[in-house]
Formats: structure tokens, sequence, C-alpha cells
């Protein structure tokens, strides 16, 4: 039976929600996962530091991580929720403040997705100097979602120029390109040295014929939307090669069941629980699972700059039949069998 050791699995783009929501989705992110990147995409969005500071607490609440807890118990699971801000322009004296409670700040175009209303309108380089030059000097990475408002499948393709504007006239801001879903996202990679990516789970498994090209499927459906097959390969090859630019983000999006099989389904895909098994499942079908330490956790900490806590986990090439619902949520493969499970969290 083949297996595999991952040590401090990081997911660089995960929604937790909050609530019952964050009491069933955290734990499963935070059975294996050493830490994750918490989105700040909540209603209201997390635009000051009290409020980042109580959502951290409510998570660690969630995880059964509380001061009273046993330490040593605490140990046993312990998971870091890195936090990130809503992107408004704020001032150098604020970001300053802040700074020791954030990993990043992620920047929603007004509207693009889900609970974004209150995101940046227009991309006008001069009024987000202020920000994106404190940003720069304290060191903030700043997480993009980068689509525009025009037709959905050239979305992203049509963000490439405002990445281009930001690359270039912040040079020393860390930037990070999220959930990228094209070649076109793929090929910025290598053209400024601050631009990096997130890559989901899904992204690298379907195309858009696999959330609408038969019956249309929900649980497949999310911003942005899965493009075309030689945008998967592309999102692939950077993956499987581990390019030391790229790092797994799942971008695992929970809504409850009722708000995906509905007219006006939400966007989101719930892929916490199956994440690592299918993930070595991937690499290992083609070839190259000696890479998913790099793409799982390594790079991460090398763009980041963070030193997760100590977490190995076993998996192993044996079936595994994904659970139907986790609570209220349907996650991707419901009740399909995939080949590889847990064995192990030490
Ligand atoms: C995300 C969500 O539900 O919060 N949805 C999604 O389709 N990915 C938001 C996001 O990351 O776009
Ligand atoms: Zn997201």
């Amino acid at each position: 039976m083949k297996e595999c050791t991952l040590l401090m699995p990081l997911d660089m783009h995960l929604h937790l929600r909050d609530g019952v929501m964050l009491e069933t989705v955290a734990p499963l992110t935070s059975y294996t996962f050493s830490g994750a990147l918490v989105m700040p995409n909540l209603v209201p969005p997390l635009t000051c530091k009290e409020d980042v500071i109580a959502y951290k607490k409510r998570i660690s609440t969630a995880l059964g991580q509380v001061e009273e807890v046993d330490p040593e118990l605490m140990m046993d699971d312990y998971f870091e929720p890195y936090m990130t801000l809503f992107y408004q322009n704020y001032d150098v004296k604020f970001l300053a403040d802040v700074q020791d409670e954030i990993t990043a700040i992620k920047l929603y175009p007004a509207g693009i997705t889900t609970n974004s209303e209150g995101g940046v309108s227009s991309f006008d380089i001069e009024e987000m100097r202020p920000t994106l030059t404190a940003m720069s000097e304290l060191g903030i990475p700043l997480c993009v979602h980068g689509e525009s408002d025009g037709f959905v499948m050239d979305r992203e393709a049509d963000f490439m120029g405002v990445y281009e504007l930001l690359a270039s006239h912040f040079p020393d801001l860390k930037i990070i390109m999220e959930h990228i879903t094209t070649k076109a996202a793929v090929d910025m990679l290598d053209k400024y040295k601050n631009l990096y990516a997130t890559i989901t789970l899904h992204h690298l498994l379907i195309t858009l014929d696999d959330v609408a090209g038969g019956m249309m499927q929900p649980h497949l459906f999310c911003k942005p939307i899965a493009k075309r097959p030689e945008d998967r390969e592309a999102l692939l090859k950077v993956a499987l090669d581990a390019h030391p630019k790229v790092m797994f983000g799942s971008d695992s999006a929970p809504h409850p069941q009722h708000k995906k099989e509905a007219c006006g389904c939400a966007a989101g895909v719930f892929t916490a629980p199956i994440a690592l098994q299918v993930l070595c499942e991937l690499f290992d079908k083609h070839g190259k699972i000696d890479n998913l330490q790099a793409f799982i956790s390594d790079n991460a900490q090398n763009i980041y700059g963070i030193c997760p806590e100590f977490k190995e986990v076993g998996l192993v090439e044996d079936p595994f039949v994904v659970p139907e619902k986790y609570g209220e949520v349907v996650p991707m493969y419901a009740g399909e069998t995939i080949g590889w499970s847990i064995e192990s969290v030490i």
C-alpha cells in the first residue's frame, strides 16, 4: 500500500465563516492542517483590529483551543488561524497598529463574489498608493481576488492588467493572486518577482464542463468559475512541479445545502475535509508525490515567512467514502469513493 507523509500542511486561502458553520467546518481543517490563512469576508467584513482579534478568539473557541483548556491537550491538535483584514484604504498608523494581528490583507473587487460588496470599486493607483506604500514598508502581503466585472470566462484574464499595475508600482509589496484559474495568470508568475499565487484543489481537477457541461452541478460552482482544459493543464503543471511561487489555498467555501441547491446558487466549493487525500491521489497519479510537501507547506512558509507548529500527517492509498454531508454542508465528491485516506496525525 502506498504511503505519504506530509509535514505542517497549510491552507493559504480558507473560509471559516462564523457561528454554527464555524463550529462545523473549523475542526475539519484543524485536524490535518497546521494553519490556514482565514479570509475576512464575513458580514460585516473584518476591517478593524478589534474585530480581527474577536474573530480569532471565536475560531479558537470553536476548536476548543481556549486558554482554560489543558495546555497538553491543546498541543495535540494545535492549529494557527493566520488572520486577514478586508482591504480598504487604511492609513499607516492604523496598519502599524494592526500589523501584529494579521498575516495579510485581502482585496476584493466590489460585488465580485460572496460578501464582497464593501470591496474596491475602481483600481485607481493614486487613491490606493498611501495604503499600498504603507503595506510595502511594513511588509504586509496583499492577497487579491483578481476578477473584473466582464464576461465570466474572461474575468481573470481581464484582471491581468491590474496585477501588472500593482506589481510594477509597488515592487516591494508581496502580491498573491488568489485561486488562479487561467494560463494567463500562470504566465504572470514569472513576469514580476513580487507576484505569487494560490491554487485550489478543485481548479486542478475540473473545467467548466464539469460545472455546466451536463446536468448543472451546484456544488462545483464557485468564483472564479472553472475554465478550459488548457487552463487546468497550466495550473496542474505549476502545482505538480511545486513552482516556488505557488502554494495550496483550498478556497474551501462552505454554504448550507439549501443555498447551493437553489435558484441563485451561492458560489463556493467545500473541499476542506478531502483536500489532503485528493491531493495525494492527484500528485501520485502524475508521479509527483515528492513535490506535494513543497506545494502544501514549504512554499507557503517561504513566501509568507511563517513557521507553523509541528504536525505530521500520514496518508495511505486506501479508499475513503466521502460523507454525504458535514452538518448542513455538502462536500465535493459527496458519497463518492476517493483513493487515499488519512491514516495518522501526530
Ligand atoms: C467564496 C465564499 O463563498 O466566501 N466563494 C467562492 O466561490 N470562492 C468567496 C471567494 O473566495 O470568492
Ligand atoms: Zn475565497
